[in-house]
């Protein structure tokens, strides 16, 4: 399919990337396709980004038909632009399609369709340490009717937004609320799936552990509320005694992709890591014996945020004396010297983009 590119006649000025925040700031351009059930995907098209006109019925805005993705772009400190991982993100795209019952897209398309889009927009690859070019694909359901059922037609867009470093104020640890009282998914639902209702479903949690003084919430399982699944919006990790844990797969959460880069990353360095059921309780007893050495999350926005603090119902105990533990420290290292091209991609994870 040929892109078409329409450019805009009123560029924005660029920002200082030494002051970015997260999500505040869109490039001037934006990547469009529509579906429709008798032609596909089909009018790919890059044009100034602009509102998106939407009759009120439109289905997106009433039953939240929709799925999206989120990675990013790093200015190399040889100046180039690259991107982590990104056909992982269009095979999570199309797994989320299919579990919201959207018609699947080409990846190696979107993946080319992303590197033009970037491309044009190069100059707001930002260059300042630790800032990158996120990156929202997004696809929403477009007919206009009230009834509940599968959309016929669609729209894909891409956004870009130059965003500042995670840890401006430190590479520090978090405090984390377990709760019991809200689940994020349940195994059969839509919890795997990169879609808004998981994030809606996630606010009333979020803002009680706000007003508690914790920073995220770390979720329990939906049906017994005994096992890890994930923390915040985050994939996570224990280290108990010389064994790393993370929760396995199991329907409800979702596949990170900086989940299987710290996998492949401890495999690869000859660590013990283990893709396993794992309970509060046990998480609990092994801090009481002393076996609890490092807790962490994972994910595209902080790339691994250590756990300082946890509280679960009156207990509260302190991880790594609430300092950040050597192996996170070491997965983040490894993994941001790859995304900004400062150690070599012996892994393939990288795709550049020309400019
Ligand atoms: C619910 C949830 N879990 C985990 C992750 C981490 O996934 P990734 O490492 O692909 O960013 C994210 C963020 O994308 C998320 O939204």
């Amino acid at each position: 399919m040929k892109i078409t590119i329409k450019k805009t006649d009123k560029p924005k000025p660029l920002p200082d990337s030494f002051s970015l925040g997260f999500g505040t700031l869109f490039t001037d351009h934006m990547f469009n396709m529509d579906y429709f059930p008798e032609k596909g995907w089909c009018n790919p098209r890059i044009e100034p980004y602009a509102p998106i006109m939407m009759d009120p019925s439109t289905m997106v805005l009433h039953y939240g038909q929709a799925v999206f993705e989120g990675l990013k772009a790093y200015r190399t400190p040889k100046g180039t632009i690259q991107l982590f991982r990104p056909k992982d993100n269009f095979k999570r795209l199309n797994r989320s399609c299919r579990l919201l019952c959207i018609p699947e897209l080409d990846e190696t398309f979107l993946l080319d369709a992303l590197k033009e889009l970037i491309s044009i927009e190069n100059n707001w690859v930002p260059a300042a340490p630790e800032t990158s070019l996120y990156i929202r694909p997004t696809i929403i359901a477009t007919d206009p009717f009230l009834g509940v059922r599968a959309s016929n037609t669609y729209r894909y867009f891409v956004i870009l937004s130059p965003v500042g470093a995670y840890y401006a104020a430190g590479f520090n640890p978090v405090k984390i609320l377990v709760t019991k009282d809200h689940v994020r998914a349940v195994r059969g639902g839509v919890g795997e799936a990169k879609t808004p209702g998981n994030y809606a479903a996630s606010l009333y949690a979020g803002a009680r552990a706000h007003q508690a003084g914790y920073t995220q919430v770390l979720w329990l399982d939906g049906v017994e509320q005994k096992y890890i699944e994930e923390v915040g919006a985050m994939n996570i990790f224990f280290v108990i005694d010389d064994e790393i844990i993370t929760p396995a797969l199991n329907g409800s959460i979702l596949h990170g992709i900086t989940r299987d880069s710290v996998i492949a990353l401890a495999k690869q360095w000859k660590y013990k890591i283990s893709e396993r059921r794992i309970s509060i309780d046990e998480v609990m007893d092994a801090h009481n014996s002393g076996k609890l050495k490092e807790v962490f999350g994972s994910g595209t926005a902080a790339v691994i945020s250590p756990v300082g603090e946890l509280k679960y119902g009156d207990e509260v105990i302190a991880i790594s004396d609430g300092k950040v533990g050597p192996i996170a420290g070491k997965f983040y290292k490894a993994l941001t010297d790859i995304q900004y091209g400062c150690e070599k991609d012996i892994l393939g994870w990288i795709e550049e983009v020309n400019i």
